[in-house]
Protein backbone atom coordinates (compact mmCIF):
# COMPACT_ATOMS: atom_id res chain seq x y z
CA UNK A 1 0.00 0.00 0.00
CA UNK A 2 1.64 3.15 -1.12
CA UNK A 3 1.65 5.65 1.73
CA UNK A 4 0.56 9.38 0.60
CA UNK A 5 0.62 12.84 1.93
CA UNK A 6 -2.53 14.00 3.38
CA UNK A 7 -4.45 16.22 0.71
CA UNK A 8 -4.26 19.58 1.30
CA UNK A 9 -8.42 21.41 1.23
CA UNK A 10 -8.21 24.36 -0.62
CA UNK A 11 -10.48 26.93 0.36
CA UNK A 12 -13.48 26.99 -2.38
CA UNK A 13 -13.05 30.66 -2.58
CA UNK A 14 -9.54 30.63 -4.09
CA UNK A 15 -10.66 29.77 -7.49
CA UNK A 16 -12.91 31.75 -9.58
CA UNK A 17 -14.00 29.81 -12.97
CA UNK A 18 -16.22 30.79 -15.33
CA UNK A 19 -19.51 30.74 -14.66
CA UNK A 20 -21.40 30.18 -18.37
CA UNK A 21 -24.38 28.99 -18.40
CA UNK A 22 -24.02 27.51 -21.77
CA UNK A 23 -20.70 25.18 -23.01
CA UNK A 24 -19.97 22.98 -26.11
CA UNK A 25 -18.74 19.84 -24.83
CA UNK A 26 -15.24 18.14 -25.75
CA UNK A 27 -15.86 16.61 -28.93
CA UNK A 28 -12.51 14.78 -30.67
CA UNK A 29 -12.20 14.84 -34.03
CA UNK A 30 -14.89 18.07 -33.97
CA UNK A 31 -14.04 20.93 -31.30
CA UNK A 32 -10.60 21.59 -32.92
CA UNK A 33 -9.36 24.92 -33.44
CA UNK A 34 -11.50 25.83 -36.78
CA UNK A 35 -14.77 24.37 -35.29
CA UNK A 36 -14.27 26.48 -32.27
CA UNK A 37 -13.54 29.52 -34.30
CA UNK A 38 -16.54 29.36 -36.56
CA UNK A 39 -19.00 28.69 -33.75
CA UNK A 40 -17.43 31.53 -32.05
CA UNK A 41 -18.86 33.62 -35.24
CA UNK A 42 -22.02 32.30 -34.07
CA UNK A 43 -22.31 32.70 -30.51
CA UNK A 44 -19.76 35.04 -29.02
CA UNK A 45 -20.59 34.03 -25.54
CA UNK A 46 -20.76 30.68 -24.76
CA UNK A 47 -18.07 28.30 -23.31
CA UNK A 48 -15.69 26.47 -25.55
CA UNK A 49 -14.20 23.26 -24.89
CA UNK A 50 -11.40 21.78 -26.98
CA UNK A 51 -10.59 18.05 -27.98
CA UNK A 52 -9.03 15.70 -25.25
CA UNK A 53 -5.56 15.79 -25.39
CA UNK A 54 -3.94 13.23 -23.66
CA UNK A 55 -1.06 14.80 -20.79
CA UNK A 56 1.58 12.97 -22.99
CA UNK A 57 0.72 14.49 -26.27
CA UNK A 58 0.64 17.78 -24.54
CA UNK A 59 3.99 17.36 -23.71
CA UNK A 60 6.07 15.03 -26.41
CA UNK A 61 3.16 16.02 -29.79
CA UNK A 62 3.32 18.47 -32.40
CA UNK A 63 2.32 21.12 -29.15
CA UNK A 64 1.47 24.45 -31.13
CA UNK A 65 -0.61 21.93 -33.67
CA UNK A 66 -2.36 20.61 -30.36
CA UNK A 67 -2.61 23.70 -28.18
CA UNK A 68 -2.46 26.72 -30.84
CA UNK A 69 -5.87 28.27 -31.37
CA UNK A 70 -7.02 32.24 -32.13
CA UNK A 71 -7.50 34.47 -29.44
CA UNK A 72 -10.79 35.41 -30.83
CA UNK A 73 -11.91 31.64 -29.38
CA UNK A 74 -11.48 33.15 -26.06
CA UNK A 75 -12.96 31.85 -23.60
CA UNK A 76 -11.72 28.25 -24.11
CA UNK A 77 -10.85 25.56 -21.95
CA UNK A 78 -8.23 22.91 -22.88
CA UNK A 79 -9.62 19.57 -21.81
CA UNK A 80 -7.10 16.93 -20.57
CA UNK A 81 -7.21 13.27 -20.18
CA UNK A 82 -4.27 11.57 -18.16
CA UNK A 83 -4.03 9.52 -14.41
CA UNK A 84 -0.73 10.63 -13.13
CA UNK A 85 0.11 13.81 -11.50
CA UNK A 86 3.08 14.96 -12.57
CA UNK A 87 2.39 14.77 -16.51
CA UNK A 88 -1.26 16.79 -16.05
CA UNK A 89 0.46 19.38 -13.59
CA UNK A 90 3.30 20.53 -16.11
CA UNK A 91 0.22 20.26 -19.17
CA UNK A 92 -1.39 23.16 -16.76
CA UNK A 93 1.27 25.37 -16.81
CA UNK A 94 1.76 24.92 -20.84
CA UNK A 95 -1.99 25.69 -20.98
CA UNK A 96 -1.81 29.00 -19.07
CA UNK A 97 0.99 29.79 -21.63
CA UNK A 98 -0.94 29.15 -24.42
CA UNK A 99 -3.77 31.36 -23.39
CA UNK A 100 -6.10 28.56 -22.20
CA UNK A 101 -9.17 30.36 -19.77
CA UNK A 102 -9.48 26.79 -17.72
CA UNK A 103 -8.24 23.57 -18.14
CA UNK A 104 -10.98 20.33 -17.54
CA UNK A 105 -9.98 16.64 -16.65
CA UNK A 106 -11.49 14.03 -18.79
CA UNK A 107 -13.02 11.62 -15.69
CA UNK A 108 -16.21 10.33 -19.14
CA UNK A 109 -14.56 8.83 -21.49
CA UNK A 110 -15.28 5.38 -21.90
CA UNK A 111 -13.01 4.27 -25.05
CA UNK A 112 -10.87 1.17 -25.34
CA UNK A 113 -7.89 3.16 -25.51
CA UNK A 114 -8.64 5.40 -22.50
CA UNK A 115 -8.97 2.29 -20.42
CA UNK A 116 -5.87 0.69 -21.48
CA UNK A 117 -4.31 3.83 -19.93
CA UNK A 118 -6.42 3.53 -16.86
CA UNK A 119 -7.95 7.45 -17.42
CA UNK A 120 -11.51 8.56 -18.31
CA UNK A 121 -14.82 7.68 -16.67
CA UNK A 122 -12.08 4.22 -15.27
CA UNK A 123 -11.39 7.80 -12.78
CA UNK A 124 -14.49 7.80 -11.14
CA UNK A 125 -13.52 4.45 -9.65
CA UNK A 126 -11.02 5.94 -7.65
CA UNK A 127 -12.51 9.55 -6.18
CA UNK A 128 -9.21 9.52 -4.07
CA UNK A 129 -6.95 9.69 -6.64
CA UNK A 130 -8.64 12.13 -8.72
CA UNK A 131 -8.73 14.49 -6.04
CA UNK A 132 -4.73 13.99 -6.01
CA UNK A 133 -4.80 14.66 -9.63
CA UNK A 134 -6.41 17.67 -9.00
CA UNK A 135 -4.50 18.79 -6.50
CA UNK A 136 -1.42 18.86 -8.53
CA UNK A 137 -3.24 20.19 -11.10
CA UNK A 138 -4.44 23.01 -9.12
CA UNK A 139 -0.99 23.31 -7.44
CA UNK A 140 0.75 23.99 -11.17
CA UNK A 141 -1.40 26.97 -12.65
CA UNK A 142 -3.65 29.44 -11.32
CA UNK A 143 -6.22 28.97 -14.55
CA UNK A 144 -9.36 26.70 -12.38
CA UNK A 145 -9.44 23.33 -12.88
CA UNK A 146 -12.85 21.44 -13.62
CA UNK A 147 -14.11 18.06 -13.91
CA UNK A 148 -16.07 16.51 -16.51
CA UNK A 149 -17.42 13.27 -15.48
CA UNK A 150 -20.18 10.72 -15.74
CA UNK A 151 -23.29 9.88 -12.94
CA UNK A 152 -21.43 6.31 -12.83
CA UNK A 153 -19.54 3.16 -14.17
CA UNK A 154 -20.40 -0.18 -14.89
CA UNK A 155 -17.59 -2.70 -15.78
CA UNK A 156 -18.44 -6.37 -15.81
CA UNK A 157 -14.47 -7.12 -16.66
CA UNK A 158 -13.81 -5.88 -13.08
CA UNK A 159 -17.02 -6.35 -11.55
CA UNK A 160 -17.02 -2.95 -10.48
CA UNK A 161 -20.69 -1.28 -10.39
CA UNK A 162 -20.47 2.41 -9.46
CA UNK A 163 -24.23 3.45 -10.47
CA UNK A 164 -26.15 4.36 -7.48
CA UNK A 165 -26.26 8.61 -6.11
CA UNK A 166 -24.01 8.22 -2.90
CA UNK A 167 -21.20 6.77 -5.55
CA UNK A 168 -21.74 9.88 -7.62
CA UNK A 169 -21.66 11.75 -3.95
CA UNK A 170 -18.73 10.42 -2.86
CA UNK A 171 -17.12 11.00 -5.84
CA UNK A 172 -17.73 14.61 -5.79
CA UNK A 173 -17.19 15.19 -2.28
CA UNK A 174 -13.74 13.92 -2.64
CA UNK A 175 -12.69 15.55 -5.45
CA UNK A 176 -14.28 19.24 -4.10
CA UNK A 177 -12.42 18.95 -1.25
CA UNK A 178 -9.09 19.10 -3.39
CA UNK A 179 -10.52 22.08 -4.33
CA UNK A 180 -12.52 21.91 -7.38
CA UNK A 181 -15.56 23.90 -8.19
CA UNK A 182 -16.93 22.82 -11.10
CA UNK A 183 -18.19 19.83 -12.16
CA UNK A 184 -19.86 18.94 -15.89
CA UNK A 185 -22.08 15.71 -15.45
CA UNK A 186 -22.75 13.58 -18.20
CA UNK A 187 -26.23 12.26 -16.54
CA UNK A 188 -25.90 8.41 -18.10
CA UNK A 189 -23.10 6.19 -16.54
CA UNK A 190 -20.45 4.75 -18.75
CA UNK A 191 -20.37 0.98 -19.60
CA UNK A 192 -16.38 0.36 -19.54
CA UNK A 193 -17.24 -3.14 -21.75
CA UNK A 194 -19.28 -4.05 -24.73
CA UNK A 195 -20.22 -0.45 -25.89
CA UNK A 196 -18.43 1.44 -28.34
CA UNK A 197 -17.91 5.40 -27.25
CA UNK A 198 -20.74 6.07 -29.62
CA UNK A 199 -23.42 3.30 -28.13
CA UNK A 200 -22.19 5.12 -24.25
CA UNK A 201 -23.81 8.14 -25.60
CA UNK A 202 -26.80 6.94 -26.31
CA UNK A 203 -27.68 3.40 -24.80
CA UNK A 204 -27.19 3.98 -21.03
CA UNK A 205 -30.33 6.27 -19.94
CA UNK A 206 -30.18 9.58 -19.35
CA UNK A 207 -30.42 10.31 -15.54
CA UNK A 208 -30.96 13.87 -14.99
CA UNK A 209 -32.54 13.70 -11.62
CA UNK A 210 -28.93 12.92 -9.78
CA UNK A 211 -27.25 15.86 -11.03
CA UNK A 212 -30.54 18.08 -9.97
CA UNK A 213 -29.94 15.88 -6.74
CA UNK A 214 -26.12 16.75 -6.82
CA UNK A 215 -26.55 20.48 -7.17
CA UNK A 216 -29.11 20.44 -4.16
CA UNK A 217 -26.37 18.27 -1.92
CA UNK A 218 -23.59 21.15 -3.06
CA UNK A 219 -25.37 24.02 -4.01
CA UNK A 220 -21.77 25.71 -3.26
CA UNK A 221 -20.33 23.85 -6.34
CA UNK A 222 -21.23 24.79 -10.07
CA UNK A 223 -22.98 21.98 -10.62
CA UNK A 224 -23.32 21.69 -15.02
CA UNK A 225 -25.54 19.25 -16.65
CA UNK A 226 -24.95 17.72 -19.87
CA UNK A 227 -26.58 14.85 -22.33
CA UNK A 228 -29.20 14.87 -24.62
CA UNK A 229 -29.81 18.60 -25.04
CA UNK A 230 -31.44 19.20 -27.72
CA UNK A 231 -34.17 22.57 -27.42
CA UNK A 232 -33.82 25.43 -25.65
CA UNK A 233 -37.00 24.47 -23.90
CA UNK A 234 -34.91 21.36 -22.44
CA UNK A 235 -32.33 23.85 -21.78
CA UNK A 236 -34.37 26.73 -20.19
CA UNK A 237 -36.03 23.69 -17.87
CA UNK A 238 -32.61 22.28 -16.98
CA UNK A 239 -31.01 25.53 -15.98
CA UNK A 240 -34.23 25.33 -13.38
CA UNK A 241 -32.20 22.88 -11.62
CA UNK A 242 -28.58 22.88 -12.47
CA UNK A 243 -26.11 25.88 -13.00
CA UNK A 244 -25.30 25.39 -16.96
CA UNK A 245 -25.66 23.14 -19.57
CA UNK A 246 -22.83 21.65 -21.69
CA UNK A 247 -24.18 20.73 -25.79
CA UNK A 248 -22.59 18.50 -27.29
CA UNK A 249 -24.06 16.65 -30.89
CA UNK A 250 -26.63 19.22 -31.00
CA UNK A 251 -23.61 22.06 -32.15
CA UNK A 252 -22.89 19.49 -34.81
CA UNK A 253 -26.38 18.38 -35.98
CA UNK A 254 -27.66 22.46 -35.92
CA UNK A 255 -25.14 24.74 -35.30
CA UNK A 256 -26.94 27.93 -36.07
CA UNK A 257 -29.18 26.85 -32.75
CA UNK A 258 -26.20 28.55 -30.41
CA UNK A 259 -27.37 31.84 -32.57
CA UNK A 260 -29.70 33.21 -29.91
CA UNK A 261 -27.65 31.51 -27.05
CA UNK A 262 -25.92 35.39 -26.41
CA UNK A 263 -29.39 36.98 -26.19
CA UNK A 264 -31.36 34.00 -24.74
CA UNK A 265 -28.91 32.76 -21.90
CA UNK A 266 -26.23 35.23 -21.38
CA UNK A 267 -28.50 38.06 -21.21
CA UNK A 268 -27.10 40.23 -24.27
CA UNK A 269 -28.71 42.94 -26.15
CA UNK A 270 -26.53 42.60 -28.97
CA UNK A 271 -28.11 42.02 -32.66
CA UNK A 272 -27.90 38.44 -33.38
CA UNK A 273 -25.38 37.39 -36.49
CA UNK A 274 -27.10 36.20 -39.74
CA UNK A 275 -25.83 33.33 -41.21
CA UNK A 276 -24.13 36.33 -44.02
CA UNK A 277 -22.41 37.25 -41.43
CA UNK A 278 -20.90 33.76 -40.14
CA UNK A 279 -19.90 33.44 -43.74
CA UNK A 280 -18.33 36.20 -44.78
CA UNK A 281 -16.26 36.32 -41.99
CA UNK A 282 -15.41 32.34 -41.95
CA UNK A 283 -14.53 31.89 -45.71
CA UNK A 284 -11.39 34.51 -45.40
CA UNK A 285 -10.42 32.58 -42.76
CA UNK A 286 -11.22 29.22 -44.26
CA UNK A 287 -9.13 30.22 -47.23
CA UNK A 288 -6.26 31.53 -44.91
CA UNK A 289 -5.69 28.57 -42.80
CA UNK A 290 -5.99 25.98 -46.24
CA UNK A 291 -3.16 28.68 -47.09
CA UNK A 292 -1.43 27.57 -43.83
CA UNK A 293 -1.99 24.12 -44.52
CA UNK A 294 -5.08 23.32 -43.17
CA UNK A 295 -7.14 20.35 -44.75
CA UNK A 296 -9.93 21.83 -47.19
CA UNK A 297 -11.72 18.28 -46.31
CA UNK A 298 -12.08 19.42 -42.49
CA UNK A 299 -12.07 22.94 -42.39
CA UNK A 300 -15.36 23.11 -44.38
CA UNK A 301 -17.06 20.77 -41.89
CA UNK A 302 -17.89 22.99 -39.21
CA UNK A 303 -20.78 24.72 -41.69
CA UNK A 304 -22.33 21.55 -43.22
CA UNK A 305 -25.17 21.74 -40.84
CA UNK A 306 -25.76 25.01 -40.86
CA UNK A 307 -28.46 25.59 -42.93
CA UNK A 308 -29.64 22.30 -41.08
CA UNK A 309 -33.79 22.05 -41.07
CA UNK A 310 -33.74 24.73 -43.92
CA UNK A 311 -34.25 24.35 -47.65
CA UNK A 312 -31.32 24.37 -49.75
CA UNK A 313 -29.45 22.46 -46.68
CA UNK A 314 -28.90 19.45 -48.84
CA UNK A 315 -27.84 21.19 -51.59
CA UNK A 316 -25.08 23.56 -49.65
CA UNK A 317 -23.77 20.34 -48.07
CA UNK A 318 -23.54 18.79 -51.50
CA UNK A 319 -21.75 22.01 -52.98
CA UNK A 320 -19.17 22.24 -49.46
CA UNK A 321 -18.69 18.42 -50.39
CA UNK A 322 -17.41 19.40 -53.32
CA UNK A 323 -14.86 21.63 -52.64
CA UNK A 324 -11.89 20.57 -51.44
CA UNK A 325 -11.86 18.78 -54.99
CA UNK A 326 -10.97 22.04 -56.04
CA UNK A 327 -7.77 21.74 -54.53
CA UNK A 328 -6.05 24.02 -52.27
CA UNK A 329 -5.97 26.80 -55.18
CA UNK A 330 -8.70 26.59 -56.33
CA UNK A 331 -10.74 26.34 -52.55
CA UNK A 332 -10.90 29.96 -51.89
CA UNK A 333 -13.02 30.63 -55.58
CA UNK A 334 -15.06 27.68 -55.07
CA UNK A 335 -16.24 28.48 -51.66
CA UNK A 336 -16.83 32.04 -52.65
CA UNK A 337 -19.22 30.61 -55.64
CA UNK A 338 -20.92 28.55 -53.16
CA UNK A 339 -21.48 31.38 -50.71
CA UNK A 340 -23.01 33.33 -54.15
CA UNK A 341 -25.66 30.39 -54.94
CA UNK A 342 -27.41 30.46 -51.55
CA UNK A 343 -30.61 32.46 -51.02
CA UNK A 344 -30.57 35.99 -49.51
CA UNK A 345 -33.16 35.61 -47.35
CA UNK A 346 -32.12 32.98 -45.63
CA UNK A 347 -28.72 34.24 -45.71
CA UNK A 348 -30.33 37.30 -43.76
CA UNK A 349 -32.97 35.87 -41.51
CA UNK A 350 -31.84 36.68 -37.64
CA UNK A 351 -31.67 33.80 -35.27
CA UNK A 352 -34.37 30.57 -35.13
CA UNK A 353 -34.93 31.00 -30.97
CA UNK A 354 -36.71 33.90 -29.83
C1 LIG B 1 -17.74 13.07 -31.77
C2 LIG B 1 -17.72 13.18 -30.26
C3 LIG B 1 -16.49 13.24 -29.60
C4 LIG B 1 -16.45 13.37 -28.21
N1 LIG B 1 -15.25 13.56 -27.58
C5 LIG B 1 -15.22 13.85 -26.26
C6 LIG B 1 -14.04 14.27 -25.61
O1 LIG B 1 -12.98 14.44 -26.23
N2 LIG B 1 -14.09 14.51 -24.27
C7 LIG B 1 -15.24 14.39 -23.54
O2 LIG B 1 -15.25 14.65 -22.33
N3 LIG B 1 -16.39 14.04 -24.14
C8 LIG B 1 -16.41 13.78 -25.47
N4 LIG B 1 -17.59 13.51 -26.08
C9 LIG B 1 -18.83 13.51 -25.27
C10 LIG B 1 -19.47 14.90 -25.25
O3 LIG B 1 -18.61 15.84 -24.66
C11 LIG B 1 -20.80 14.86 -24.49
O4 LIG B 1 -20.54 14.48 -23.16
C12 LIG B 1 -21.78 13.87 -25.09
O5 LIG B 1 -21.82 13.97 -26.51
C13 LIG B 1 -23.19 14.06 -24.52
O6 LIG B 1 -23.68 15.35 -24.82
P1 LIG B 1 -24.74 15.59 -26.04
O7 LIG B 1 -25.87 14.63 -25.82
O8 LIG B 1 -25.15 17.03 -25.90
O9 LIG B 1 -24.02 15.28 -27.31
C14 LIG B 1 -17.66 13.38 -27.47
C15 LIG B 1 -18.87 13.32 -28.14
C16 LIG B 1 -18.92 13.23 -29.53
C17 LIG B 1 -20.26 13.20 -30.24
Amino acid sequence: MVEHEPLSIKPLSERPHTRHPISLAPMIDKSDRDWRWIMRRITRKTLLYTEMISAPAVLRGKRDKLLAFDPSEKPVVLQLGWDEPESLAESCRIAEDYGYDEVNLNCGCPSDKVQKHDFGACLMARPDHVARLVDAMADATILPVTVKNRIGIRSKKTGVRLEEYSHLHRFIETVSNAGCRKFIVHARIAILEGLSPGENRDVPPLRPEDVYRLKEDFPQLFVEINGGYRTPEEIDAALERTDAVMLGRIALDNPWMLSQADRRWFGSDEPSVTRREVLEAAVPYMIRRTGEGASPGLIIQPLMNLFAGRRGAKAWKRVLTALPSAGPGGFGTAIEQAVRTLDSELLDEKSELG
